[in-house]
């Protein structure tokens, strides 16, 4: 018999992606409304000890090895340093990482890095504080890049840095975030615009594509595709200039990476995702708070996988948005 997260393709989910929280600091245009979001209602969140029992059955019973926090802004989230250490504590100690738009990371990376955190990536589409303002609607670049500093210097690496680029907005800072990433130290993505917004405004003509985006860094910088095997990594990359510097993207549109996925999803309400874009959900929260042991919670993650679709169906005809926006998914 095999306990592990096994789907009907024969994929084994061994990345499990946690969101701590649906709220967020930023405001970006292509996640959420000026105004934000309804968000989920305090008791609905799973606490602190329920994470940690649902992270601990993960790794123990399923095979988990690699536990990523996200948000909306998993910063915001006080009892952070907790779940760390309580995800660190585990046997076999899963590879943990956190994805963050940086907001407040300069006070807490060495902190984060105590509790047990061994990387992270950060969010950032523009080095300039005007167009920061415009995409974010919040002026905050100047803590992001003190974020990003602070991650490297107390050892969170490789930090990467996720950038979207957005038609008419920021494509033509490519090549200027990509010497930024080099200069500093960080490892560059760039990610093709997924229809995931909470304003269901994504148009595909909008959409920067990979194909583009190595267009536009080939005007300034030699690329040469990497041999590297890519297994389950959403990210390509490309040695620059002769290496050993890289820069990768993240085409999930174009070329997308669903027949490799490793991943399995909880949200910040204690909802497990087959995927980003799975259009049913299986509800933890219920049962644990019903009473479940482990075992019932672990065979319900089981059955929940045995569900996963085969891709994401961007591209193809009838292909609907899944309702939870990305802040409330974790991306
Ligand atoms: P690394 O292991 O550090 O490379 O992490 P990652 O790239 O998987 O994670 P990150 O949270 O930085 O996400 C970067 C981008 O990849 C975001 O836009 C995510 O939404 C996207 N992404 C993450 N997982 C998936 C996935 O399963 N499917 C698709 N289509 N996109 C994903
Ligand atoms: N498509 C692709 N990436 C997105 N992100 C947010 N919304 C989308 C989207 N619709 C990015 C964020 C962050 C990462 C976790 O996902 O900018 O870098
Ligand atoms: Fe916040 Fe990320 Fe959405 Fe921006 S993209 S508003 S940083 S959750």
């Amino acid at each position: 018999q095999d306990d592990r997260l096994i789907d009907t393709f024969g994929r084994v989910a061994t990345d499990l992606r946690v969101s701590l929280t649906d709220r967020c600091n930023l405001r970006c245009t292509y996640c959420m409304p000026a105004e934000g979001l309804d968000w989920l209602p305090g008791p609905d969140l799973l606490t602190g000890a329920e994470l940690s029992r649902l992270i601990g059955i993960a790794v123990h019973r399923l095979g988990v090895r690699e536990v990523r926090f996200t948000g909306g802004e998993p910063l915001l989230r006080k009892d952070l340093a907790e779940v760390l250490a309580a995800t660190a504590a585990l046997e076999p100690r899963p590879s943990t990482s956190l994805t963050t738009n940086g907001i407040g990371l300069a006070r807490r990376a060495a902190e984060l890095r105590a509790a047990g955190l061994d990387r992270i990536n950060v969010s950032l589409d523009t080095l300039r504080p005007d167009r920061f303002a415009a995409i974010t609607r919040r002026d905050r670049l100047a803590d992001v890049l003190a974020g990003m500093a602070a991650a490297r210097d107390a050892g969170l690496t490789p930090v990467k840095v996720n950038s979207v680029l957005l038609r008419g907005v920021n494509e033509n800072e490519a090549p200027e975030l990509l010497r930024y990433c080099l200069d500093q130290g960080y490892q560059l993505r760039f990610i093709e615009q997924m229809p995931l917004d909470a304003q269901h405004g994504w148009r595909r003509s909008d959409m920067v594509t990979a194909q583009e985006i190595l267009a536009l860094l080939g005007k300034e910088f030699e690329l040469t595709p990497m041999s590297e095997r890519r297994g389950a990594a959403p990210a390509e990359r490309w040695l620059v200039d002769g290496g050993p510097a890289t820069v990768g993207v993240i085409a999930s549109v174009t070329r997308p990476f669903c027949a490799a996925c490793d991943r399995t999803r909880l949200t910040a309400d204690g909802a497990l995702r087959t995927c980003l874009f799975a259009t049913t959900e299986t509800d933890l929260r219920g049962p644990m708070r019903a009473g479940a042991d482990d075992e019932e919670l672990a065979e319900l993650w089981r059955i929940a996988m045995w569900g996963k679709a085969k891709g994401h169906g961007i591209n193809d005809d009838g292909f609907t948005q899944p309702d939870r926006p990305m802040s409330a998914i974790g991306g």
